[in-house]
C-alpha cells in the first residue's frame, strides 16, 4: 500500500491535535502548516521526535507554505481564529472566511484531487466558502461537525445510562450551531432506542446540553474552544476516507435536494469511502424533527447570505 499524505492547515489546538492523532494511529505522513513562522515547523518536529518512543512511522512536516502539501489525499483545514467566552460561532464568519478561501486556493493549486474536511467555523458557512472557492465536484468537500456533536451526545448518554460508551450510537443532524438536531429516537444504546431506557426529562436536557457542548468547553476553557473531541472526530472521517471503510457519519455535505434542502451544506448522514462523500443516505423524519431540521437550515442559508457567495 503506497503512503498515504494528509494535510492539517491550521497548527493550533485542534490542528496540532489532529496531527498527533493522525501519527499516533499510523494513517498517514502529515504536512502541518500554519502562518505563524517556525511554529508548525516546531510542533512537525516535536512529533517526529515522539516517534521512536511511540513507535509510528510516518513522516511529520512543518511549513509556512504549500509546496509541501502537494498531492495530498486528504486536506483538513482548520486555520482560523476560535471562539472566545461570549462569541458565537457565527462572529467567526468574515475572519475565517477569508482564511478558508485563500487557504482553499492555495491547497487546490498544488493538490487538484485532494478530498477537503473543513473544520473552521462558522462550519457549514466555511464549507460554502471552500466549495466555491475549490471549484471542486461536491463528494471531494464536507465539513467535520456531525461526528463531534454526535460523540458529545453519546458521551452524555453513557453517563446518564452508566453504560460504556461503546453501547452508544447518537445521531445529529442540522447545522453546528445552536439549532442543530439531535436525534433522541434514532439514538441507541446497544441498539435499545435511548427513548426507551431514559425519561424524557432526562433525554431532553441531554439534547439541550448537546446543543450547547460547544459552548460549555469554552466557557470552562476560558481561553479557546475544544480541540480534545473535535481532532478525534476528524480522525474518524480521515480514517473511513482513507481505508475505504464507508462508514456511515453525520458530515456536513452540499444538499440538493435531500431532506427538501437545496444548494446548502447541511449535517445528514452520508456514507465516507474514497471518493469521499459516497451516498447522501435519507432517513425519516417526524413532523417535528423535519421542522428542526429546516429551521437549522434556515440559519446556515442566512449566514451564507452574510457571505455573499
Ligand atoms: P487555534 O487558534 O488554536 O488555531 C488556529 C490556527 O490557525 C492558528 O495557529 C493560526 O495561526 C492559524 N491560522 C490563522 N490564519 C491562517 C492562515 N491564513 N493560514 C494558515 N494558518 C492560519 O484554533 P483551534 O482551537 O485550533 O480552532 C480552529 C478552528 O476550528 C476555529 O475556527 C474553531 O472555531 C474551529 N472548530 C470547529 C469545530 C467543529 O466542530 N467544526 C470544533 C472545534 C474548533
Ligand atoms: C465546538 O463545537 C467550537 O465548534 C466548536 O466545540
Amino acid at each position: 500500500m503506497s503512503r498515504k499524505k494528509v494535510t492539517v492547515v491550521g497548527a493550533g489546538n485542534v490542528g496540532a491535535t489532529l496531527a498527533h492523532r493522525l501519527v499516533d494511529k499510523e494513517l498517514a505522513d502529515v504536512v502541518l502548516v500554519d502562518i505563524i513562522e517556525d511554529m508548525p515547523q516546531g510542533k512537525a518536529l516535536d512529533l517526529a521526535e515522539s516517534a521512536p518512543v511511540e513507535g509510528y512511522d510516518c513522516r511529520l512536516i512543518g511549513s509556512n507554505g504549500y509546496r509541501e502539501t502537494a498531492n495530498s489525499d486528504i486536506v483538513v483545514i482548520t486555520s482560523g481564529i476560535a471562539r472566545k467566552p461570549g462569541m458565537s460561532r457565527d462572529d467567526l464568519i468574515n475572519t475565517n472566511k477569508n482564511i478558508v478561501k485563500s487557504v482553499t486556493e492555495e491547497i487546490v493549486k498544488y493538490s487538484p484531487n485532494t478530498i477537503l474536511i473543513i473544520v473552521s467555523n462558522p462550519l457549514d458557512a466555511m464549507c460554502h466558502v471552500a466549495y466555491k472557492a475549490s471549484g471542486f465536484p461536491k463528494n471531494r468537500v464536507m465539513g467535520m461537525a456531525g461526528v463531534l456533536d454526535s460523540a458529545r451526545m453519546s458521551c452524555f448518554l453513557a453517563e446518564a445510562l452508566d453504560v460504556s460508551v461503546e453501547n452508544i450510537n447518537s445521531f445529529v443532524l442540522g447545522g453546528h450551531g445552536d439549532t442543530m438536531v439531535p436525534l433522541p429516537r434514532y439514538s441507541t444504546c446497544a441498539g435499545i432506542p435511548i427513548t426507551e431506557l431514559l425519561p424524557k426529562e432526562t433525554v431532553d436536557k441531554i439534547v439541550d446540553r448537546t446543543r450547547n457542548g460547544g459552548a460549555e468547553i469554552v466557557k470552562l476553557l476560558k481561553t479557546g474552544s475544544a480541540y480534545y473531541a473535535p481532532s478525534a472526530a476528524t480522525v474518524e472521517m480521515v480514517e473511513s476516507i482513507l481505508k475505504d471503510k464507508k462508514k456511515v457519519l453525520p458530515c456536513a455535505v452540499l444538499l440538493e435536494g435531500e431532506y427538501g434542502i437545496s444548494s446548502l451544506f447541511v449535517g445528514v448522514p452520508v456514507k465516507l469511502g474514497s471518493r469521499g462523500v459516497e451516498q447522501i443516505i435519507e432517513i425519516s423524519l417526524t413532523t417535528d424533527e423535519r421542522a428542526a431540521l429546516q429551521k437549522s437550515a434556515a440559519s446556515v442559508q442566512e449566514l451564507v447570505n452574510i457571505l455573499g457567495l
